[in-house]
């Protein structure tokens, strides 16, 4: 079974990520800028987001947080995006979710110009995700992608299944997939016989946030299985797959912490550096 080492490749990616910022610095004389907006005190998002700083800072990125107290203003959250869109020297926006619930998710993802949408997260970015165009992809995604990748360069044909179809993962997911030929299913909650769907599997990729859910008779021998969950349980951090009992059987597996977690934040930076790019042409 091969473990996928999400550290490593988030690592090389950096490594790779912080190259092109010192090229672009010399071909246009600035480098690229992150804005994260966070609201409120929530510890996780507080984490995550002094990562996306530090990793931004060591590829060489001008990166900048903006807090607020969760009594902010839904109108003063807007005004900032609308001054970061005109903003020169920002290349990539980014609004930390979840939001309080007095402010409107959609109206804030909306106001972000999608030339600036790090998260992909506006319809535009979504629809030209679909249709096959340039686009912003959700860092999560696009991390799990670049994993699977390096396990199958060719995806040509295989049977892929997402399990859960969020906004955020399941969606983007398949239409990554589908772009590479697979024959994706996306299953959900509401799904029949979700073991059955899972056995038909060349590559799992599990995002529903229900603990240790594929177990290992759901996989077959040379299944690629990737683990998107990070679900807190009385035994600690685990993801939406049994890893004791999928690495038995799968052909390679993400561990939780440590595979596709890592990817998405180095998935941000190279998100803000292609943003940067393309605003120059
Ligand atoms: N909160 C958890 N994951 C994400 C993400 O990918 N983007 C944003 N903006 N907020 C998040």
């Amino acid at each position: 079974m091969i473990l996928i080492d999400g550290k490593k490749a988030a690592a090389e990616l950096r490594e790779e990520l912080k190259k092109e910022v010192t090229d672009l610095k010399t071909k246009y004389n600035k480098v690229p800028g992150l804005t994260v907006i966070l609201i409120g005190d929530m510890t996780p998002s507080q984490i995550y987001v002094r990562n996306k700083e530090k990793s931004a800072n060591e590829v060489g990125l001008k990166s900048e947080v903006i807090k607020y107290p969760d009594t902010v203003q839904e109108e003063t959250v807007l005004e900032k995006i609308e001054e970061l869109n005109n903003n020169d020297s920002v290349s990539g926006i980014l609004v930390q979710l979840p939001l309080p619930k007095h402010i409107d998710k959609q109206k804030v993802i909306e106001k972000i110009v999608p030339s600036k949408d790090v998260d992909g997260f506006h319809p535009m970015n979504v629809g030209n995700l679909s249709s096959g165009y340039e686009s912003s992809v959700p860092c999560t995604p696009l991390g799990c992608y670049l994993l699977i990748k390096k396990i199958e360069p060719n995806l040509s044909g295989k049977k892929a299944v997402v399990v859960g179809r969020s906004n955020l993962n399941g969606k983007p997911m398949t239409q990554l997939l589908l772009k590479e030929n697979c024959t994706v299913t996306i299953t959900h909650s509401k799904t029949k016989d979700l073991k059955a769907e899972c056995l038909e599997a060349d590559i799992i990729v599990a995002a529903v946030g229900i603990p240790e859910l594929v177990k290992g008779d759901w996989v077959k021998k040379d299944t690629i299985v990737i683990d998107v969950g990070i679900n807190k349980t009385d035994k600690g951090i685990v993801g939406d797959v049994d890893f004791d009992e999928v690495s038995k059987n799968a052909k390679a597996l993400t561990p939780v912490p440590g595979g596709v977690g890592p990817m998405t934040i180095a998935c941000l930076l190279k998100n803000t550096i292609e943003c940067f790019k393309r605003s120059q042409i």
